[in-house]
């Protein structure tokens, strides 16, 4: 059978921006865990292999007197573990306000660039933080001759930073992909929640009245809060050709709204998210991942349409050259994922 890239390359028409030949990959889950934690991080060598992304988190939730402690954890960390070719080695660096940063940078990159695989920038405002990043990564990937250029994921969580998503998402060829941070962007925008991620209870919308009678017993639906900057985020992705995930789910017992919220954001485009909990890992690996019948159907869709051109009934649906596009891009995700 042809592969999506086969039918991508002659559609010049219509086709999706291709993805960047950069050495990036979708990761549908980046477990983040906590260098300054010894329990947690001892923790981190079984897990290789069994998650796309191992982070290493440096900013949020990590206790100020303990950065440094947390810095000089994931060198060592980095340094003691053989991260195989399944599992991926990330950072999230302090913000570019802190006083952490730069000092973030510079060691990391000098002690265990070459085992570096993407920074996450959080608080990203815009294009001038990213350049800012890039220049610096490009004189620490020199002074410490690495071959292979860091790339950069940015945290999109602030209102500046969703307004400026766009160039935020081209402003570098090592852009990797955007993710979602509901909790500082919730307190940035002074939504009324206190939460990290998932829905509200109260953020509803009322049936209608029937006869006019408001106090009948009417049917609410809770509305998804993150709905506008997923879908901003995914097309600012889309645009430039890298990977838009969600972030955080902080109610780590809520498995079954995990997965809701999870999903959501698979259909809207997204291809993987962030667990805080290893009972996230398995969530987020099963809904980032094309279901089997999602693949088999793909497949029926392509090998009906032949030259990918013109209109097919299949099981009473019209397919054509846009539902074959959706099916492509299923199977590319399958093959990326495979490979
Ligand atoms: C993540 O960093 C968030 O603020 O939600
Ligand atoms: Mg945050």
């Amino acid at each position: 059978m042809r592969s999506p890239k086969d039918f991508f390359a002659p559609l010049a028409v219509g086709a999706p921006t291709p993805l960047r030949e950069v050495p990036a990959r979708p990761s549908r889950v980046i477990h983040f865990f906590d260098p300054s934690n010894a329990k947690m991080a001892a923790k981190v060598p079984a897990m290789v292999g069994t998650v796309d992304v191992l982070l290493g988190n440096l900013e949020d939730a990590v206790r100020a007197a303990r950065k440094e402690a947390a810095r000089a954890g994931l060198v060592e960390i980095a340094r003691g573990t053989d991260f195989g070719e399944a599992t991926q080695l990330w950072t999230r660096i302090n913000s570019l306000d802190s006083p952490w940063a730069l000092d973030d940078l510079t060691t990391l990159v000098t002690e265990v660039g070459d085992k570096l695989d993407v920074i996450m920038v959080p608080k990203v405002q815009g294009p001038e933080d990213i350049h800012y990043v890039d220049r610096l990564l490009a004189q620490l990937e020199a002074r410490a001759g690495l071959q292979r250029p860091i790339l950069v994921h940015a945290i999109l969580e602030t209102a500046r930073g969703v307004a400026n998503v766009e160039q935020i998402a081209g402003a570098s060829p090592r852009m990797q992909g955007l993710s979602l941070g509901p909790a500082d962007l919730a307190a940035d925008r002074r939504m009324k929640t206190t939460r990290v991620g998932g829905g509200h209870p109260g953020y509803l919308v009322r049936q209608d009245p029937v006869d006019g009678d408001i106090n009948a017993n009417r049917q609410t639906y809770q509305q998804d809060l993150w709905h506008y900057t997923i879908a901003r985020m995914v097309d600012a992705c889309a645009m430039h050709g890298i990977f838009p995930y969600y972030g955080p789910f902080g109610d780590i017992q809520d498995v079954v709204a995990c997965e809701d919220q999870f999903r959501n954001a698979f259909l809207l485009g997204c291809v993987g998210t962030w667990s805080l909990h290893p009972v996230q890992v398995e969530i987020a690996k099963r809904v980032f991942s094309p279901s089997a019948e999602d693949v088999a159907h793909a497949r029926r869709v392509v090998a009906a349409m032949g030259d990918g051109t013109a209109a097919v009934m299949l099981d009473g649906k019209m397919e054509d050259d846009a539902s074959l596009k959706q099916c492509l891009v299923m199977l590319e995700l399958a093959e990326r994922l495979a490979a």
